[in-house]
């Protein structure tokens, strides 16, 4: 099954099937999308689930309090809905008081 993946604040849109990643997806519709590892520990690919559902392996390198802040990683990240995300080079203003993915 392929679901509809939607970028904010680029408006990039994209359908990704469930057994593949959205970053996965994204590179196949030529969707620029920040990455690095590939594997869910750098979380270079960082990004806020603002609707719908994904499927996360366990062991990825976000803590309890990211995912608990709705952040995912969409090099991992499967979806198993339409899905929204808000992607954005500078995650500071995004993630607020949280603390910078990459700093801890
Ligand atoms: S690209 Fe490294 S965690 Fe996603």
């Amino acid at each position: 099954m392929r679901h509809l993946i939607r970028l904010e604040p680029s408006g990039h849109e994209f359908h990704a099937r469930e057994d593949e990643s959205i970053l996965e997806a994204a590179k196949r519709a030529h969707v620029p999308m920040e990455h690095g590892c590939q594997v869910g520990a750098c979380r270079t690919c960082v990004a806020r689930l603002l609707g719908g559902h994904v499927a996360m392996p366990a062991g990825t390198n976000l803590s309890d309090e990211h995912i608990a802040a709705d952040l995912v990683l969409p090099c991992v990240a499967r979806p198993r809905s339409a899905v929204l995300l808000e992607v954005h080079p500078d995650v500071g203003p995004i993630f607020g008081a949280l603390p910078l993915p990459w700093t801890d």
